[in-house]
């Protein structure tokens, strides 16, 4: 896909609650996105303010050494994009491992397809193009995952969650992006649909007895859900 160059200009940190100099030094002590990475964004940059979709380098560090963490073998992503995610979780996966990556649009994932070759990971990569809430519906019964990671729509979070549950692995882990939605989960005034959404999601998996959860002060909060054992 030719994407057009444009004048947008950098997006602040995605750590909105950081003063810009700190947001910095968090990005420059932590492991830095390689030249495949840094190309992408430069390729994403040029969607405009679309970019503002795309993870937080550090953000995608995180997701890297997590996803190796674990062991994971068996990774989904909801909400794909451009790729950038995607790339750090293939790159975490263990040796043989794959990543089922779920986005509905062909457009933005084309630029994906393009970055998986480039960084040697289109081999690990399943992309299911469509509805995320009816891929998911239709995998395998039998899929045992280890990760996953969803970053789509938020008003669709708490359907994803419970898709994802009865594959996880006891033990497996899901990350959910833009937990904070920069800042508006506590601001009384907004009541859209989505800062709604993140609201009913977050107080959801608090209060939910089949996982533990630690919500996260990264890039745009990321909570990070690990799923107990039958019984805890
Ligand atoms: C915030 S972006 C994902 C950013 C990506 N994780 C990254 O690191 O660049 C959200 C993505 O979710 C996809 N999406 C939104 N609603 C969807 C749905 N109902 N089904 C499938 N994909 C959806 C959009 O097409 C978009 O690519």
């Amino acid at each position: 896909m030719d994407i057009p160059p444009t004048d947008q200009p950098p997006m602040g940190p995605k750590a909105f609650f950081l003063p810009e100099d700190l947001a910095d030094y968090v990005a420059a002590h932590s492991s830095a996105p390689d030249p495949v990475l840094e190309r992408l964004t430069e390729r994403t940059r040029r969607l405009g303010s679309l970019f503002s979709m795309q993870i937080a380098p550090e953000q995608g560090a995180f997701m890297t050494l997590l996803t190796a963490a674990i062991g994971a073998r068996v990774a989904v992503e909801v909400g794909t994009f451009t790729g950038y995610s995607s790339i750090c979780i293939a790159r975490g996966l263990a040796p043989g491992g794959r990543l089922i990556a779920c986005d509905r649009s062909d457009e933005w994932t084309a630029v994906a397809r393009e970055a998986w070759l480039e960084a040697g990971v289109d081999d690990r990569i399943d992309l299911r193009l469509g509805p995320a809430a009816e891929t998911l519906a239709a995998l395998d019964p039998d899929l045992v995952v280890d990760l996953a990671f969803i970053d789509a729509d938020k008003e669709n979070y708490l359907i994803y969650f419970e898709a994802l549950l009865p594959h996880m692995r006891p033990g497996g882990v899901v990350l959910v992006d833009n937990v904070l939605w920069s800042g508006r989960v506590v601001d009384p005034v907004a009541t859209d649909a989505d800062t709604e959404a993140l609201r009913v999601f977050n107080d959801a998996v608090v209060a939910d007895s089949r996982v533990e959860v630690a919500m996260l002060p990264l890039a745009d909060g990321v909570s990070v859900i690990r799923v107990l054992p039958p019984g805890g």
